[in-house]
This record gives structure tokens, sequence and C-alpha cells, in this order.
């Protein structure tokens, strides 16, 4: 998703990642079920760390049924979305909403976690390596940290559309730093993280048609927002026919990477 500084998060931003989790959450609970083989035997703290409408949150609360979720976010807009949500999913008992501007500080609260899962928000705050360095303190030792962040961005139009339109949309975004991300894994091993694993899933709308149109309408709207002056005139006059024609057609496919990572058992103890 686009950088926070310049589309603050709101109500569209908002409905766009849970229709994101219900057209492309495949990989949700693929990766959610990769971190429980990792985490420690015995889970009782998770944090989600940018926990935006809570997806995350509650697939964590449910696969770890012991643990109590924590989840950070500096938008209160969106930690009350995720406790709707929770409620919604019947684990509201476990999950806990924290305020947290993690540009600013850790909450010194939380500092006992067996497993922290940050899913497309490392990438946002302003010094990712402090954040992991305050990660690895919060952590147990043994304690797993799980990074999601998207490959690329998602396609939302069929390939053939204006002989690859989606695709200069996509190169056009990405140029203009829509989504950029490094390779977490030098910076983890930096911080005094020990790499465990890294996995790639790629998930494809496997939701209703209905889902998958008004995701990828959501998805367009808010690149067309990002493309004036990116691309020629007769690429964004196609881009908005498309948008106003109720018969356009969409496919919806989305890649994730993930990096799982462990304190290490010998560096002392947390905070
Ligand atoms: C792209 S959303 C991802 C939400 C969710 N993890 C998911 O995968 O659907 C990023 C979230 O990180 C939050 N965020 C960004 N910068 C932050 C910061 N400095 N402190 C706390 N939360 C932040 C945003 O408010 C937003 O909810």
């Amino acid at each position: 998703m686009p950088h926070p500084h310049s589309h603050p998060p709101g109500g569209d931003h908002a409905d766009l990642l849970d229709l994101d989790a219900q057209v492309l959450g495949g990989y949700l609970e693929e990766l959610v079920g990769w971190t429980a083989g990792l985490a420690p035997a015995e889970v009782r703290t998770v944090v989600d760390v940018g926990a935006g409408t809570g997806v995350g949150a509650v697939a964590l609360a449910r696969r770890f049924d012991a643990a109590e979720v924590v989840a950070l976010d500096r938008s209160e807009l969106m930690l009350q979305r995720t406790l709707a949500a929770a409620a919604g999913a019947g684990v509201a008992d476990r999950v806990r909403a924290e305020p947290a501007d993690l540009d600013t500080e850790w909450p010194s609260s939380v500092d006992r976690a067996d497993v922290v899962w940050a899913s497309s928000s490392l990438h946002e705050v302003a010094d990712p390596e402090r954040l992991l360095s305050d990660v690895l303190a919060a952590l147990l030792p043994g304690g797993l940290l799980v990074v999601v962040e998207i490959d690329g961005l998602p396609r939302v139009l069929p390939d053939d559309v204006g002989a690859g339109l989606g695709e200069r949309c996509t190169v056009a975004l990405l140029e203009a730093g829509w989504n950029h991300h490094p390779d977490w894994a030098p910076l983890l091993q930096r911080a005094g993280f020990e790499q465990v694993d890294r996995r790639t899933v790629v998930s494809g709308s496997s939701a209703d048609p209905a889902a998958t149109s008004r995701f990828a309408r959501a998805w367009l709207r808010r690149m067309r927002r990002g493309l004036d002056g990116r691309l020629p005139a007769d690429d964004l006059a196609l881009l908005d026919s498309i948008l106003v024609d109720p018969a356009s057609d969409f496919v919806v496919r989305g890649c994730r990477t993930a990096w799982a990572a462990r304190r290490p058992l010998s560096s002392g103890g947390s905070r």
C-alpha cells in the first residue's frame, strides 16, 4: 500500500484493507499457520504491529487460541475497526487495542511477547531499524518475529486490457515509491535476530465476483490518484472509462513475502 505520509489512513484505506483480506486473504491462513509452526511451544502474547483493520490480529487470535493479541496502531480509526473485527469473530476477550505511534516510541507496557507480526507495516514507519531493535527487546528469548510485505502491487486488470495497461500502472507506481520495501533479511540480522525462514505466497481471487469487483475498483481508484502525470493521457482515459463501466472485467492476483526471525535464546533477558 502507498506510504501513509502521502495517504493518511481513512475510511477508504480501511475498507480497502478489509476487501484485500476478503479477496486476496488466502495468504493469511497459510502464513499464520506457518508462523504457528515456528513459534515457541507456549504462546501467551502476540503483538500485531500496525494492525490496520485487524485482519491479522483476528487470524492470529484464532490460531493462538490461548494467547492475548495486542494490536498496535497509531490510527484510532484502525484500532476501532480491529476491535469490531475481533468482536465479529468472537475473539474480543483476547484482542487488546493499544494506540502507539511507532515513529516515536515502542509502548513500554508491551514487553513480554512470544510472537510479533508486522504485515505491510514495517516499511511504513520512519525508522524500521529502530523499530526492529524495539521488537527484539520486547520479545522473550526464543520469541518469533514475522514480517510480511506485498511483493509488487496487486494486479486487477486482465493482461490484454489496453495491451498491458495494468503492468504499466504497476511499474509507474513502483517507480513512484509505492509500497517500497527492502529485503528485510540483512536488517533483521543487523538488529540481532536469527533468520529462521522465508516464504513467498501467491494468492488469487477465490472470493465471489462481487467482492472481486469491489476490491478491483477500490484499488484502481486508489492507484488512479497516484498516476496523474505518470502515464500517457490515453492510458489514463482508458483507466477512467474502465472505472465508470459497470461491465468491466477484473482478475485479482497478489503476492506476499514473509520473513521469520527469532530472538536468540542467549541474548539476555527481556526488558
Ligand atoms: C498498510 S496497513 C497494514 C495493515 C495490516 N497489518 C494488514 O496487513 O492489513 C499499515 C498500518 O500501519 C499503521 N502505521 C503506519 N505507521 C505507523 C506508525 N508509525 N505507528 C503505528 N502504526 C503505524 C497504519 O495506521 C496502518 O494501519
